[in-house]
Formats: C-alpha cells, sequence, structure tokens
C-alpha cells in the first residue's frame, strides 16, 4: 500500500531549563548569561502529517468509490430523463402517410366496417384524431365514410363544437357560432372554417392524415397548416 504521510527528521537538540525556569535550546540560553545552570537533554523533534498510512485510500479504492457514486448517480437520472423524453416523441403514426389511427371513445381503433354497421348516413361522431383533436367522423348519405374529418375544435375561441342533426349544422354553445354540415362558417363570431384533415383507410382501419391542400369548401389555403 503506498504511503503519504510526511516524516522529516532533524537533528538532536539540547533542552535547558534556566535559574528562572526558562526552557530553551541550549544555544539560545548560552547567548544569554547566567541562564544556563542545569543540565540539559537532548531531545529529537519530528514532523508528520498527523495521517497514518493506512488511513489513506489507496487510488484503486477511491476510483471504485467513485464509479459506485457514479452510476448510483446514473441511473435515477436515466430512469427519469427517459419517460421525459418520451413525452417529446410523437405517437406512432400506426398508418402510411403521417397519419394517426382514429380512437374511438374508448381509446380502440377505428375499423371501418364496424363503423359504419353502426353510424348511418349523415351521421357526424367524434374520434381522437391528430395532435388529440376531437374530430368528426363523416358518413355520407350513401352510407360511405367521407374522405375527410372535421376538427371540432371551434376557430372562435376553442370550445368543442357539437354536431346537431336536427339543424344539419355544428352550432357552437359558447357564443352561438355555427358551421354547414362540412364545417364551412356560415355565422360568426367564429373567423375561420373548422379545420379539415383526410379521412383514409389502411388495413380495414380509418387513418387520419393532415389536410395541407386547398380547402375544398372556400377554394382557399388552409388556414390550420
Ligand atoms: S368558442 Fe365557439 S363561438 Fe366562441
Amino acid at each position: 500500500m503506498a504511503s503519504t504521510a510526511l516524516s522529516t527528521t532533524v537533528n538532536p537538540t539540547k533542552i535547558c531549563t534556566g535559574k528562572n525556569g526558562v526552557v530553551a535550546p541550549a544555544r539560545m540560553l548560552k547567548s544569554v548569561k547566567g541562564l544556563s545552570s542545569k543540565p540539559c537533554r537532548s531531545v529529537v523533534c519530528q514532523a508528520t502529517s498527523g495521517v497514518l498510512p493506512d488511513d489513506v485510500p489507496d487510488m484503486e479504492k477511491r476510483q471504485l468509490m467513485n464509479l459506485l457514486l457514479l452510476g448510483a448517480i446514473s441511473l435515477p437520472t436515466v430512469a427519469m430523463l427517459g419517460p421525459y423524453t418520451y413525452f417529446f416523441v410523437p405517437p406512432s403514426t400506426g398508418g402510411s402517410g403521417g397519419g394517426l389511427v382514429a380512437k374511438d371513445k374508448i381509446g380502440n381503433d377505428v375499423i371501418l366496417t364496424d363503423w359504419l354497421k353502426t353510424h348511418g348516413p349523415n351521421d357526424r361522431t367524434l374520434v381522437q384524431g391528430l395532435r388529440g383533436d376531437p374530430t368528426y367522423l363523416v358518413v355520407e348519405a350513401d352510407k360511405q365514410l367521407a374522405t375527410y374529418g372535421i376538427n371540432a375544435v371551434c376557430t372562435h375561441l376553442g370550445c368543442v363544437v357539437p354536431w346537431n342533426s336536427s339543424e344539419n349544422k355544428f352550432i357552437c354553445p359558447c357564443h352561438g357560432s355555427q358551421y354547414n354540415n362540412q364545417g364551412r362558417v356560415v355565422r360568426g363570431p367564429a373567423p375561420l372554417s373548422l379545420a379539415l384533415v383526410h379521412a383514409d383507410v389502411d388495413d380495414g382501419k380509418v387513418v387520419l392524415v393532415p389536410w395541407v391542400e386547398t380547402d375544398f369548401r372556400t377554394g382557399e389555403d388552409p388556414w390550420w397548416a
């Protein structure tokens, strides 16, 4: 084991006691007349660091302790950062073209054949859409799923706009904005039509895909893209 103790040995020094009780090295007492009268003793002064060699951990042990400490800190840190990082990763599309499989109200994938069995002509029912936005799937009069879905978030202040089948409109309960059956705004204060998404079918499941093309209801560029 390596030793780090400091040990310094000096030559023996004579310590004498003077007549008046002064204790000092002999060479000092001799320089003062009459002070040295008693026999002198030789002493050896030794300076050490005060730490015994066995008390100091060697380098290997210190490195091992550092590694253990690093491991103890790293594991919980990685465990915490993993879920935090995962939060910012977009969910898997589950379909093609950057889309997302639509989820019904209990979180199951929307299967087209099952959906059409329970949703008749002119039905508009909410599913979970892109970014978690409530989105209407539209069943056309011919019992086919429309190729577009309608984002239910009101363009005024963000209320979810319910479908009113008797009025054949979406009517916002917050400030009375109205949208036709395709989501085009027909009465304010909402300034814009409801956003669109594509409603595709992939492997039997309804997949919602961002709509970046011209808004077919207005002939304008999509304000949401
Ligand atoms: S939030 Fe819909 S009309 Fe105001």
